[in-house]
């Protein structure tokens, strides 16, 4: 039984298919207006180190409607690592609380709470990962293509947090993952050795989206990385999704955006536009995949 949600590389694909396919069939329920209140008189610590709109609005929601409760709590707070240890505040909460949600830089910071606390802790975003937001996004194209062997999502743009919780994604659950970006700008997880021909870089864009599914983007520069603005949107001039890269992919690729967009960044406004509605399902599986995800670590005691 696994207790956190802390890194898609703790699960196996069977594992992440089956939160797939409660999430998938919780939706429906949901739509029905006949989920349960099974997270009724509990409570979740929702940690912010970092802003967020769809996170915080997702996770609150999420817990609402289990019919629990949620606490936003904020660094001008709580200050982990300064006001308060990290094992500390895991331990209190651990008391407190039901549950964990946390947003931090330090991914170590996320993995020291899952190891101190003895609720559940959920990574909602670190410097390293997002593997809420990969979960959603393979939820999204499940739902579009009917299925998820052999699709490829070609992310153009910086080896980031989302991108890494993707590429660990699509290996578990037989998908192919490109990573276009600049040199300099390629994940360097030795872990990735591992993942043979799921796993490719490609320098030219143009030639990753050939083959894509879904073209993903995100920001080239992430929240902590406001230093770096001006040289990142620099070294990213070329690996902009807008329609004269997507007409080298094939016409029944969609694109995907974690959100928050940069408009006339990494995506161009025609670009967004043309397919917000896909992305709105994404943001809206957020909350679709969560309120599964917390059901199950917190009213069923783990992932089996
Ligand atoms: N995609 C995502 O995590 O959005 P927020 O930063 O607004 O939570
Ligand atoms: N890579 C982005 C994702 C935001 C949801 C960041 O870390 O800021």
């Amino acid at each position: 039984m696994i207790t956190n949600f802390i890194s898609l590389l703790d699960f196996t694909g069977d594992q992440l298919a089956m939160l797939l396919d409660r999430a998938i069939a919780d939706k429906a329920i949901w739509r029905a207006g006949q989920l349960p209140h099974t997270l009724s008189g509990k409570t979740l610590a929702m940690i912010f180190e970092k802003p967020s709109l769809r996170t915080r609005v997702s996770f609150e929601t999420a817990m609402n409607d289990l019919g629990g409760h949620a606490i936003h709590l904020t660094q001008a707070e709580i200050g982990i690592g300064s006001r308060e240890a990290v094992q500390d505040i895991a331990r209190v909460i651990g008391r407190l609380c039901d549950g964990i949600m946390a947003r931090t830089f330090s991914h170590q910071f996320v993995e020291t709470m899952g190891r101190y606390a003895d609720v559940p802790v959920v990574n909602a975003l670190t410097d390293f990962s997002h593997p809420c937001q990969a979960m959603a996004d393979v939820m999204t194209i499940r739902e579009h293509f009917g299925g998820l062997a052999g699709k490829t999502i070609t992310f153009v743009g910086d080896g980031n947090n989302v991108a890494r919780s993707l590429s660990v994604a699509c290996h578990k659950l037989g998908m192919n993952f490109i990573l276009a970006c600049p040199r300099g700008y390629e994940l360097q997880d030795p872990f990735l050795a591992e993942f043979g021909p799921s796993y490719r870089v490609e320098h030219d864009p143009q030639l990753a989206v050939t083959s894509a599914d879904c073209v993903y983007t995100d920001t080239w520069v992430s929240m902590g990385q406001e230093d770096e603005k001006e040289k990142r949107r620099r070294d990213f001039t070329g690996y902009q999704l807008n329609m004269d890269l997507m007409a080298h992919a094939p016409k029944h690729a969609i694109i995907l955006h974690c959100l928050p967009a940069y408009r006339g960044f990494e995506i161009t406004d025609e670009a967004l536009e043309a397919h917000f509605e896909t992305i709105l399902d994404e943001a809206e599986n957020r909350l679709h995949f969560q309120r599964t995800l917390l059901n199950i670590l917190m009213g069923e005691g783990g992932i089996p």
